[in-house]
């Protein structure tokens, strides 16, 4: 067997992030302008070269692979390349899942789990209808909790991502706590990261989640979890509740020193971390040269995986410029 995925600090990767589309039929204002270009679509990864990577890092001890965006559900036949990826669970894989926006789980949520999905993260950043309607210029909250009904009735378990927005959800901080007690949903709070240009700046809009946290603990018992779900998140039970909460914060507390994981993106570019520019272009390796050129560059990529972010929100400019969609997250 190939020798597992090291970097030069030493840290063992185990987690995958795969981007399966650059598009998204939202727009949230913290992840993207409103006009937005695209990668061209016959640059993609085919669904077939994108399970034969997965293979490939299957291979190389990866126990984790997520799917991401963009927007996953949107790229065609996606389902189909779940049900490949949960084939590898007869040869090491632990868990496909994904992050959605939840706008098409009405319709797929069922067969998402008849492929193979257990859990899902959904991102939901605010309960009132005109509020989540202007966070993503786009969206309909009907829709997404209609998605979010789906998936609970296919079995699946959900974890919801908000990201905290000063001046837009701040005061939705319990009630969102509360409503994923009664939904039987985990929730996960996330400070907004510099990526890629918007249009406005996300000092205005940043909230040290540790500010937040000290808020939340005056309506709710919060204790400490052990509980890792193998990302970034610091987790805490909800007495009152039930339910984790988990907190993400890349800029008030960095968590790289844990870090597990590497992302590919929609055209086959792997990034050692989400906010560097670090990386390997794999898609023509690939192509060329198959899998053995595929593992050279893998050990390239990991050689110069950096340490962590340097994330600084008292800027304007983006720490890098290309957008989580991109990257995706
Ligand atoms: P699980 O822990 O597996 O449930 O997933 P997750 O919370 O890591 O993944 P999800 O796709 O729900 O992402 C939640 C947020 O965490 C997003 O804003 C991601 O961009 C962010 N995130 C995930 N991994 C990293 C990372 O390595 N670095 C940074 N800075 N953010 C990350
Ligand atoms: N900062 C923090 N979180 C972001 N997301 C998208 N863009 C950003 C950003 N700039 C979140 C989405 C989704 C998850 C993958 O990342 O809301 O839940
Ligand atoms: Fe789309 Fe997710 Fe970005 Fe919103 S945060 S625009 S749903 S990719």
């Amino acid at each position: 067997d190939k020798a597992n995925l090291v970097d030069s600090f030493g840290r063992r990767i185990d987690y995958v992030r795969l981007s399966v589309t650059d598009r998204c039929d939202l727009r949230c204002r913290y992840c993207m302008a409103e006009k937005m270009e695209f990668l061209p679509r016959k640059e993609l990864l085919t669904l077939e070269e994108l399970a034969e990577l997965a293979a490939i890092f299957v291979r190389r001890g990866v126990r984790k692979i997520r799917l991401t965006g963009g927007e996953p559900l949107v790229r065609r036949n996606i389902v189909q390349l779940v049900g490949d990826i949960a084939g590898l669970k007869a040869h090491g894989l632990d868990e496909i899942t994904l992050t959605t926006n939840g706008t098409q789980l009405g319709d797929k949520a069922e067969a998402l789990r008849a492929a193979g999905i257990r859990r899902i993260n959904v991102s939901l950043d605010s309960l009132d209808p005109d509020r989540f309607a202007f966070v993503t210029r786009r969206g309909s909250l009907d829709q997404v909790l209609a998605g979010l009904d789906a998936a609970r009735a296919a079995g699946l378990s959900v974890k919801i991502n908000m990201v905290a927005l000063k001046g837009v959800n701040d005061a939705e901080f319990a009630p969102m706590v509360r409503w994923c007690g009664h939904q039987g949903f985990d929730l996960c709070l996330i400070e907004t990261m510099p990526l890629g240009w918007i249009d406005e700046d996300r000092a205005d809009r940043y909230l040290p989640l540790d500010g937040v946290k000290a808020g939340l603990d005056e309506d709710f018992t919060l204790l400490p979890s052990l509980h890792r779900s193998g990302g970034p998140a610091r987790y805490f039970d909800v007495q009152e509740t039930g339910r984790r909460i988990g907190f993400i914060t890349p800029l008030s507390n960095n968590f790289c020193a844990g870090c597990n994981r590497i992302r590919v993106t929609a055209t086959g570019t792997i990034y050692g971390c989400l906010g560097h520019d670090q990386k390997v272009e794999l898609r023509d390796i690939f192509r060329s040269h198959g899998a053995e050129a595929v593992d050279a560059a893998l050990d390239v990529l990991l050689a110069g995986k950096p340490e962590k972010h340097d994330f600084a929100i008292a800027r304007a400019e983006p720490a890098v410029l290309r957008h989580m969609n991109v990257t995706g997250g």
